[in-house]
């Protein structure tokens, strides 16, 4: 099996815990700083429609559909999307990153953003993904990403783009098959959407408020 395969059967195994923790609000970084971190980058350029690639359970798509957002997303685990069907009246598919790149999935509109909360964990998927948001897009969208903070590999002594061990790292709970993750650094992230099409690449860093480190960083891109 190839690492991509990897991740995605390890989240179709952890999924029963991972909503588990995510709805008892069990992620403290998600609750300090993250969530409400990227539901004020999106809501920030009013979007009429919203996109929420990997939405899992659906959290971040109820908290976009509240603001009077018309929502739709996508996740590989059937569970997550039963579950985010139930919070939010909109196109829901499960579907695997290769499908939105391949366009298999069809929407019935175009979106005025896309969000995709950590979400991206392979290499090629996420390339090809990447580079086939543009066409999802209306002319002046914009894709959202959030993604742990490249540097808090530096602390670690391995700043360096690569598949890194240790998917479910640092989860309270029971995870099981732990999968390969691949890391960028923050100037190959810039790199790769650029190469995906998206011409204008905004970071914002977020920092854990008792600790002071930083926690993530949220890519707003524009076509
Ligand atoms: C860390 S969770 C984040 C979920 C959600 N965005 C949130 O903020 O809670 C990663 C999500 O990506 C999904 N995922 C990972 N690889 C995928 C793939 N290749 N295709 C579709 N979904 C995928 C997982 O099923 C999982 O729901």
């Amino acid at each position: 099996m190839d690492k991509e395969e990897h991740i995605i059967l390890s989240w179709q195994a952890n999924a029963v815990s991972w909503l588990d923790i995510v709805q008892s609000g069990g992620i403290e970084s998600r609750k300090l700083v993250t969530n409400q971190a990227i539901v004020n980058a999106v809501i920030a350029v009013k979007p009429a429609s919203v996109l929420d690639i990997g939405c899992g359970e659906g959290w971040l798509a109820k908290k976009l559909y509240d603001q009077g957002i018309r929502v739709s997303g996508i996740d590989i685990v059937p569970g997550f999307i039963e579950k985010a069907k139930e919070k939010v009246v909109g196109e829901f598919f499960v579907a695997s990153y290769e499908d939105i790149a391949s366009k298999s999935v069809s929407f019935s509109l175009l979106f005025d953003a896309i969000v995709i909360n950590f979400a991206l964990l392979g290499k090629e998927s996420t390339e090809n993904l990447l580079s086939s948001l543009p066409q999802y897009l209306n002319g002046n969208g914009k894709l959202f990403i959030q993604t742990l903070h490249p540097y808090s590999r530096k602390e670690m002594g391995d700043y360096t783009t690569g598949w890194k061990p240790g998917g479910w790292e640092g989860l309270p709970g029971q995870f099981t098959i732990p999968y390969q993750w691949y890391f960028r650094t923050l100037g190959d992230w810039t790199q790769l959407l650029k190469d995906s099409g998206f011409y204008e690449v905004h970071i914002t860093e977020t920092k854990h408020p008792v600790s002071g480190k930083l926690s993530s960083v949220i890519f707003t891109c524009s076509i």
